[in-house]
């Protein structure tokens, strides 16, 4: 605790020293303009809600468990996100287990309108546009999708069907990633991937389509999977415990030799055809043992770190 008088004196000296350059320091007239220039008109811009923002290529796990659904995952940058949905009497309702979900948390309020509503600001019509846009959620990187996994909790087909309804605000905006004829991918705003109960059936071999498939990532090399690439699935993810193996120390080399290469062959087997890898499951504690594997999975080339702690995760890149 310092005294008033000490305080006096510290502040008496200060201004009578004098004036000398300090970085990071501001003059009273120049605070007065950063003040007074804050949110005025020519201060502002039609896209500049995630100003700022650098993206990330980070998921954010079970997003609709926070706070905020959809929008916490924005302000940290995390180019992708997550809900469970659960169908009943044709409404798409969102949470973890049936004793979560409300009438007011539907797959709509939570995510299709705020989606739809963030980028209708970055997508503004105006006088000086020359040509249509179809910016991203990012301003500082508009040709970064998000990519938004739709985990299916209720029963495939059914479930996945309402999906695709439910997603014609964005695909009537132009906002989502489509395949074209089987062959070309156009990536858009947003990529929704199917995952749960998503059956494969209602992806791989829909020509014409908006939404993907998430490919069990260990497994790429089976038979079944042959024919998957990044135009059935972008991103395929996996149990990393189950795929890699439980981690049991927590300095470097965080993985033994053997779990090392099962994550290079996962990796390089998705690489060979265009997929991102996305490992969940990682250890959460200790945060240096959390860290160390997070590392390591960028250092190999994953697609998407997977994170609970999203302040944790922003810090760390
Ligand atoms: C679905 O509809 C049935 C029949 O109207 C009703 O009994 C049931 O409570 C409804 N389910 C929900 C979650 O509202």
């Amino acid at each position: 605790m310092i005294s008033p008088l000490l305080f006096l004196i510290a502040v008496a000296t200060t201004l009578s020293a004098a004036p000398e350059p300090v970085i990071g320091s501001i003059t009273s007239g120049l605070h007065s303009i950063l003040k007074n220039t804050h949110a005025s008109k020519e201060y502002g811009y039609p896209t500049d809600l995630t100003r700022d923002l650098l993206p990330i290529p980070v998921h954010s796990h079970n997003d609709y468990w926070r706070d905020r659904p959809f929008y916490t995952g924005l302000s940290k940058g995390c180019t992708s996100t997550e809900a469970d949905v659960w169908l009943y009497n044709g409404t798409l309702y969102v949470g973890h287990d049936e004793s979560a979900l409300t009438y007011e948390r539907t797959l709509e309020n939570l995510y299709i309108n705020p989606i739809l509503d963030v980028l209708d600001r970055q997508n503004p019509d105006s006088p000086f546009l020359t040509a249509p846009t179809k910016n991203g959620v990012w301003d500082t990187d508009t040709a970064q999708t998000l990519y938004f996994f739709i985990d299916v909790k209720t029963s495939g087909h059914e479930t996945f069907k309402a999906v695709i309804k439910a997603l014609e605000p964005l695909r009537e905006k132009g906002y989502l990633t489509k395949l074209k004829g089987g062959k070309t991918v156009e990536t858009g705003p947003v990529t929704i991937i199917g995952t749960g109960d998503t059956p494969l059936d209602m992806i791989l071999p829909v020509m014409d389509r908006d939404y993907f498939f998430d490919a069990p990532l260990a497994d790429l090399s089976e038979s079944k999977y042959s024919r998957i690439d990044y135009r059935v699935s972008p991103i395929a993810s996996t149990d990393f415990v189950k795929a890699v193996g439980k981690v049991a120390i927590d300095t470097e080399p965080v993985l033994r030799e053997e779990q090392l290469k099962s994550l290079r062959a996962q990796i390089s087997v998705a690489r060979e055809r265009g997929i991102g890898a996305r490992y969940w499951n990682t250890p959460n504690w200790p945060v240096r043992q959390r860290n160390l594997v997070w590392r390591t999975l960028l250092q190999e080339g994953v697609g998407l770190l997977n994170a609970d702690d999203l302040d944790a995760v922003t810090t760390f890149f």
